[in-house]
């Protein structure tokens, strides 16, 4: 009898709690009445606040802090990371604050909290939505334990230019493969529902078009039309709210003139009208206060003015809101219902994420590390790394040779994580080197250069006799955390350091070279491509990215991934990306003249007059989509279901792909369109489709895509969607450059 009483009583407990999760809007938003209507005016500006500290404040919290809580006059804190702190700010505000209002602890946690993945950037070219939802769902689980119910993340700014120090914690430079990981981020890092203790609110950023900055140069102006806005930088924001991310960020640049967090076409026009968005947006740290310099604000009080009422929530650290509301409140130039309207977002939040039940974080940090999470970080490392190159298949090795492991990165635990990875732990971080020495490993290991910057040559004869010595060279280079991320745009994107001159050394040895890269961005690999044999980018791949090295390069796992960015040979190219416009001279491959083969006092107009450079010609390093796997793929027989595609006929596109070769593989089967003629431009081709198929050697299948009229849609400069009539080409293969087309045309 008891045990039917005790499971009754579960039952209506998990019924409440989903209650609470999908009540209907109607008692959410009566309920943010009525606080709201409880709260003074300091109160609402309070809410407004979220005040960073830095996390290295140890000992007691400074008593003004605690007052400003006890007042009502902060709604959310950014980085304290004492969990002593996070419990007593905490208790402050639900038991001493005027309405007992919880705070919202926030973090940056981008690809884990202690267990680190690859950097976003590498989860992208793993394609795969369950990698970025297991990432995800496991730094909410670990920092949720320290109370960090806000995180940061995901980062969903386009990026076309590896020079761009942040294209490390983007999503890459497509749309639809944005679209998608970001619908799993938010879901993994939101969980089921957002009021379990382990749910982390997701904030979709950088909005809007951080990534589009000039010359790659982070924090640069954007200058973007309406049409490319709503067709490349919008949709994975887009997918945000429609996955239900509970906040945004605005970001720092300005996109044509206006800077983000004073832009009410997008904060108000676009988020709430067109996108329906019904959480909260916060500004980028101090980007408030930034408009003075942009030269958008005279001064803190007008940044304030334009920001409220662009339509901004809440300000980061900066403390234009907190100083100057109340006057622009007297002044008229600012109302309190937009105020109202504005406390009422985050009130709707912390009343969706069950706070004012449950405040206090729960404590599960013997999940720190756990297996399953470590498991799952090796994992995604496989699938983000991308084979560009296997001569003479090189890879796999088979365990009897020597090998001579060579390198700045073979053995650099924290350098592997990556860029923001504040709270991974280098101590918990599997090396290449640790994961040979715990595979009993046949090798030898000389650095060669101590940092991925070193320049100095000194122990390069120690590396080249260790190479003389051994059967194969593995060189674990590339770049150092600190060389990618926020503020760490590069002009240069080569191999940093000597890390050239030694490959060049090693290359005299006559040995073959794998060259696996660590690093936040692509590489211009130029210099030294012809001196490899094998290059395996890994991106940096995070707390297990040794073992999952170990794993691939010895064929016990395949490297899964296919490029989310071009990649240039040279930073002049850039930006450079696949979906880009024909022009009205598009390359002519036998009409163009390399630059050394131009004959001596040629005449003006005797080369190839189409887009090109005469040095590098016209084609990247590496396209988009790109990626080699240990097997062999064929695709035969594309075939379109019909003819003509119409508003109620779908149609279906079709391929064979065979594994042609010895060993079980996986490839990326990828769908690509192009509406060749539009009332603007169209792209040569963009994504519209992919799926991953793991097929045994002879196994055959039939991929098949589903190609809808809405798929076809794109905005004009008018900011209309639609489609016109008329021929679309279609093409399914491995990656941008290729594959086999077939026709259609909407009639
Ligand atoms: C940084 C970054 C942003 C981050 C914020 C808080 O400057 O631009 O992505 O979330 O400040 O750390």
């Amino acid at each position: 009898m008891k045990k039917i009483y005790v499971f009754i009583c579960m039952l209506v407990c998990v019924l409440m709690a989903c209650k609470k999760e999908q009540q209907p809007t109607n008692e959410l938003e009566t309920e943010v009445s009525e606080l709201l209507s409880k709260m003074t005016l300091d109160e609402k500006i309070g809410q407004l606040n979220l005040r960073g500290t830095s996390s290295r404040v140890k000992g007691q919290l400074p008593d003004s802090l605690k007052q400003a809580v006890r007042d009502g006059k902060i709604g959310a804190f950014l980085n304290v990371t004492n969990t002593e702190h996070v419990d007593e700010l905490q208790r402050i505000a639900v038991e001493e604050s005027p309405n007992k209002i919880p705070l919202i602890f926030a973090r940056d946690v981008i690809h884990g909290y202690k267990t680190i993945f690859p950097i976003p950037l590498g989860m992208a070219a793993s394609w795969d939505a369950q990698v970025a939802k297991n990432s995800s769902r496991v730094a909410a689980i670990e920092a949720s334990s320290f109370g960090i119910r806000w995180t940061f993340a995901p980062m969903l700014d386009i990026a076309r230019d590896s020079r761009w120090g942040r294209i490390a914690e983007s999503p890459g430079e497509d749309p639809f493969l944005a679209s998608n990981l970001t619908k799993a981020y938010v879901e993994g890092f939101q969980g089921d529902s957002l009021n379990d203790p382990t749910s982390m609110i997701a904030c979709a950023k950088h909005f809007i078009g951080y990534g589009a900055a000039i010359g790659g140069r982070d924090y640069n102006t954007a200058i973007i039309s309406d049409a490319q806005l709503h067709n490349i930088y919008l949709p994975p924001f887009k997918s945000a709210v429609d996955a239900g991310s509970q906040t945004l960020m605005t970001s720092f640049n300005e996109m044509n003139g206006i800077p983000a967090s004073g832009d009410r076409r997008m904060l108000t026009t676009v988020l709430r009208e067109e996108f329906g968005f019904d959480g909260f947006v916060v500004s980028d740290w101090e980007s408030v206060e930034e408009m003075i310099p942009h030269g958008f604000a005279t001064d803190l009080k007008h940044a304030a003015e334009l920001s409220l009422n662009a339509g901004l929530n809440m300000e980061m650290t900066s403390k234009a809101f907190e100083k100057y509301t109340k006057n622009l409140l007297k002044e008229g130039k600012i109302t309190e219902t937009q105020i109202n309207s504005l406390v009422a977002d985050i009130l709707r939040v912390k009343l969706r994420m069950g706070l004012f039940e449950k405040p206090y974080r729960v404590d599960k940090s013997d999940n720190l590390y756990a297996d399953a999470h470590l498991q799952m970080a090796k994992e995604a490392a496989i699938e983000s790394s991308v084979l560009l190159k296997n001569k003479n298949n090189v890879l796999p090795i088979t365990t009897r040779k020597k090998i001579a492991v060579i390198g700045p990165l073979a053995d650099k635990p924290r350098e592997q994580l990556g860029t923001w990875t504040f709270d991974g732990d280098g101590t918990y971080t599997k090396t290449p080197i640790n994961a040979f020495q715990s595979n009993n490993v046949n090798y030898n290991f000389v650095e060669g250069l101590s940092y991925s910057r070193d320049k100095s040559t000194k122990d390069f004869s120690k590396a080249v006799a260790a190479a003389k010595n051994s059967d194969v060279i593995v060189f674990i280079g590339g770049e150092e955390a600190i060389l990618s991320g926020e503020a760490h745009s590069r002009a240069n994107i080569n191999l940093p350091g000597a890390q050239e001159q030694l490959i060049k050394e090693l290359a005299k040895t006559g040995k073959p070279i794998v060259l696996i890269i660590m690093a936040g961005r692509p590489i211009t690999l130029g210099n030294i491509l012809k001196d490899v044999d094998a290059v395996l980018m890994t991106w940096h791949p995070g707390t297990m990215g040794g073992p999952a090295i170990h794993d691939m390069i010895f064929g016990i796992a395949e490297p899964k991934g296919r490029l989310p960015v071009t990649w240039p040979k040279v930073a002049g190219q850039l930006p450079l990306f696949y979906n880009h416009k024909n022009t009205g001279r598009p390359v002519i491959p036998e009409e163009f003249v390399q630059m050394d083969s131009i004959p001596i006092g040629a005449w003006q107009s005797s080369l190839g007059n189409t887009t090109h450079y005469l040095d590098v010609g016209y084609l990247p390093q590496y396209p988009f989509g790109y990626g080699l796997g240990y097997t062999k793929f064929v695709y035969s027989k594309t075939a379109v279901s019909s003819s003509t595609i119409t508003k109620n006929n779908d149609i279906m596109v079709k391929v064979i792909v065979t594994n042609v070769g010895e060993r079980k593989g996986t490839d990326i089967v990828q769908l690509y369109v192009q509406d060749v003629v539009g009332r603007i431009t169209r792209p040569v081709r963009e994504l519209k489709g992919y799926q991953k198929v793991t097929l045994e050697p002879n196994e055959q299948k039939e991929v098949t895509f589903t190609l809808s009229l809405d798929d076809l849609k794109y905005y004009d400069n008018q900011e209309k969607l639609n489609v016109e009539k008329g021929e679309f080409k279609v093409w399914i293969g491995q990656n941008s450059a290729v594959g086999i087309s077939a026709k259609f045309s909407y009639e």
